[in-house]
């Protein structure tokens, strides 16, 4: 039988830490021919080609080069470019991870052409429908054949939506895959000497999310928070371009070093050497309850509650005053946390035996490719 061909969508930042060690597996499985296509969604160096050398990800075979733009725009242009490379390649299946807008488009893309969609890190809900990502999850989701999970809460999520039990796996975190294979070389980055840390103890920041950033009495909500704390615990903050622009009131005030984005190993060498994370991201969530670093989630909600029943996240809201209070409460010379169940470094081998399952089961005509 010939190989199923599988295309493997990276758009964004995160999706490349959860796609390598999924691409590494499926390129040593002889059954499996992965065909790898980056939308463009990120494209500047510090947010996508470092990340590639750092991770070892080859070339993709396409590169669709979209860019920025709005909502719309961007989404248009994916599905518009992704659209000829599924008629051309004919996949067995396409497979999108996280929540971004190349996930949805390239599953709508998918489906429109009848090819099965393989969403890796389903079913994570925030409940929250203003986050443009629980759009992108929960689309995604509602047209997905296979589900493969990172966590409890994920399946449970599913299953309320009336995905059928057979087709969800709990396979565990690609990211913490990435973690784990990286850590060690990520503690021989020079980071800290080249930004300059001389201090024993540091806390790290990193905002992108829209609500908190595209506003500027909001941004200015989180910043005096974190003005006050660095009296405290100096604070270094690697700036995403989102956030770059609408920052200009605050630089080179109090103890925040502003600093531009950090590369894969140089932010993991950072954050796991720091005391403390502030972060409106999801993955950081993740990666700090590995790390056993405690981390202030500046948001309401979190689409991730397994990091904070098990690991070492708080939520801290997002008014100045919630976040000094959660800062105030938090006990850091004791908490550890643990690790959530499968985020053991070998969920690329489960998401490949998940896969390998799902074609066994197909017709020959879907599992064969063109
Ligand atoms: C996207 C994802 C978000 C993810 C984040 C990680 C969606 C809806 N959002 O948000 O889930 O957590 O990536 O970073 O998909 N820009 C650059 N260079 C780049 C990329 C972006 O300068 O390489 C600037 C552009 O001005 C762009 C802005 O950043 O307009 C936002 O980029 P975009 O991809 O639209 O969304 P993110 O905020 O990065």
């Amino acid at each position: 039988m010939m190989p199923v061909r599988l295309l493997c969508v990276a758009g964004a930042r995160p999706n490349f830490m959860k796609l390598a060690p999924l691409l590494c597996a499926l390129e040593r499985d002889p059954e499996i021919d992965p065909v790898l296509v980056h939308t463009g969604q990120h494209y500047d160096d510090a947010m996508s080609g470092c990340f590639f050398r750092d991770l070892g990800i080859r070339e993709p075979d396409y590169h669709l080069q979209v860019g920025s733009g709005t909502h719309a725009d961007q989404t248009a242009e994916i599905m518009k470019r992704f659209d000829p490379v599924v008629v051309k390649e004919k996949p067995g299946g396409v497979i999108v991870v996280g929540d971004v807008n190349s996930t949805l488009a390239c599953s709508l893309v998918a489906k429109k052409n009848q090819v099965p969609v393989i969403h890796v890190e389903a079913g994570l809900r925030s409940f929250d429908r203003t986050m443009p990502e629980e759009i992108n999850r929960i689309v995604t989701d509602a047209i997905s054949d296979l589900f493969l999970v990172t966590e409890e809460s994920g399946r449970c999520n599913l299953l309320e939506d009336g995905v059928p039990p057979e087709k969800i796996h709990l396979v565990g975190n690609l990211m913490i895959d990435s973690l784990r294979a990286n850590v060690t070389r990520a503690r021989e980055s020079d980071i800290l000497s080249r930004l300059d840390i001389r201090e024993a103890r540091y806390g790290v920041v990193t905002l992108h999310r829209p609500a908190n950033v595209d506003s500027g009495p909001q941004l200015r909500e989180i910043m005096s928070a974190l003005e006050v704390i660095s009296e405290t615990l100096p604070i270094y903050f690697p700036v995403h371009p989102r956030t770059r622009s609408r920052l200009n009131g605050h630089l080179g005030r109090h103890r925040i070093s502003f600093v531009d984005p950090l590369g894969y190993l140089d932010f993991l060498c950072l954050v796991s050497n720091s005391s403390a994370v502030f972060t409106d991201s999801g993955g950081i969530q993740e990666e700090t309850t590995v790390l056993g670093v405690p981390c202030f989630t500046l948001r309401e909600n979190t689409e991730r509650p397994s990091t904070i029943e098990h690991g070492t996240n708080v939520l801290a809201g997002v008014s100045s005053e919630s976040i000094l209070n959660a800062w105030t409460a938090a006990d850091l010379t004791t908490r550890h946390g643990r690790v959530p169940p499968l985020w053991d470094g070998r969920a690329a081998d489960r998401c490949v035996e998940a896969i390998h399952a799902f074609f066994n089961c197909k017709p020959a005509s879907l599992a064969a490719t063109g």
